[in-house]
């Protein structure tokens, strides 16, 4: 039987990594993981078909082990927060910059074949009128967003420089299982239903996202992974589609099945963009990617798994 390809996920017990671990496994790519356990959990991985190692993407001599004999690398590992990179930028920098040089250059001096990385839409842009797309000049407003622009730069430096093959996908907002140990607002939504605490809204509830299911994002990494596609290219992968953050605690309502759940606006945070969705034509194009999960059959299947495997069953009235 053929060898089958090892495929390096970094952050591969993190929320995304869940999701697209389980679909490379299935797929019969050899899978390792390499994570620190700091936002992710083996626990996401439980009874999946992979190898993991616990270590930090910014120690060479752990991330040297882990890339040895892989033929490709998924760049997932991150400080994912925005609120906390306006806090510590430091510790983000860290993480996020010198974390995916250490990568890309393991990558580079590991003869990788493709080196994917998760980068970012709303963050990385900042305030500018949507649809964005990669045309539009990014002028992130946070540390993070900054961060995973001084990614994307390595990686198309590191293309026309060493010829590696890197493919940067800048993701909408990521909703789905296995997300929760996340911040983001489904997961905070879902979250204060249960509890019967408020729906907390900062701002007043206008403010807008492109909401993509990580089933979505998984089978574009997978693309990302298997396409011929030129070295330094960059993607937005998003649902094309612009939702208030009131529609959406409106859908999180009614799939929970408490449209009059309440709801508490907060003033508006730092850091965060106004109005955000992007267009996906060139990933279209590039990828043949196609979202296929619209938002409230996500949102309902979401429910459904955080109801079933995180809030006990016997809790839910
Ligand atoms: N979830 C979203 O909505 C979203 C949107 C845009 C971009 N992204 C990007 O997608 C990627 C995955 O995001 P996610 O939502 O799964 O986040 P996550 O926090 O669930 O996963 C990140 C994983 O990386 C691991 N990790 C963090 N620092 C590490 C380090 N120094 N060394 C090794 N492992 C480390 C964590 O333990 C975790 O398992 C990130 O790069 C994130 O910036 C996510």
């Amino acid at each position: 039987m053929a060898e089958r390809t090892c495929i390096l996920v970094t952050g591969g017990a993190g929320f995304v990594g869940a999701a697209l671990v389980r679909r490379l496994a299935a797929s019969g790519y050899r899978i390792r993981v390499l994570d620190n356990f700091t936002t992710g959990d083996p626990a996401h991985l439980a009874g999946v078909d992979a190898e993991l190692i616990e270590g930090d993407i910014r120690d060479p001599r752990a991330l040297g082990a882990a890339i040895a004999g892989a033929g490709a690398v998924v760049h997932l590992a991150a400080a994912g927060s925005v609120v906390m990179s306006v806090a510590d930028p430091a510790a983000n920098f860290d993480v996020n910059v010198v974390g995916t040089f250490r990568v890309l250059d393991a990558a580079r001096r590991a003869g990788a074949g493709r080196v994917v990385l998760a980068s970012t839409g709303g963050a990385l842009i900042g305030d500018a009128a949507p649809p964005v797309d990669e045309r539009s000049l990014p002028k992130p407003i946070s540390p993070y967003g900054a961060s995973k622009l001084a990614g994307e730069g390595y990686a198309h430096a590191f293309a026309k420089a060493y010829g590696l093959r890197t493919i940067s996908l800048r993701f909408a907002n990521v909703y789905g299982p296995w997300s929760e140990r996340k911040q983001g607002a489904i997961t905070l939504f879902f979250r204060a239903i249960h509890r019967g605490e408020p729906i907390v809204i900062y701002g007043d509830g206008t403010s807008t996202r492109d909401y993509l299911h990580v089933d979505d994002i998984a089978s574009a990494l997978q693309l990302a992974l298997e396409k011929d596609v030129a070295g330094g290219t960059v993607l937005h992968i998003a649902s094309g589609t612009e939702t208030s953050v009131s529609e959406l605690a409106d859908l999180c309502r009614a799939v929970a099945g408490r449209p009059d759940h309440p709801v508490e606006y907060r003033p508006r945070r730092p850091g965060e963009v106004e109005r955000n969705f992007a267009a996906y034509d060139l990933a279209r194009q590039v990828l043949g990617y196609e979202p296929t999960i619209g938002l409230a059959d996500g949102l309902r299947r979401t429910w459904e798994w955080f109801r079933d495997e995180v809030f006990a069953p016997a809790e839910v009235s």
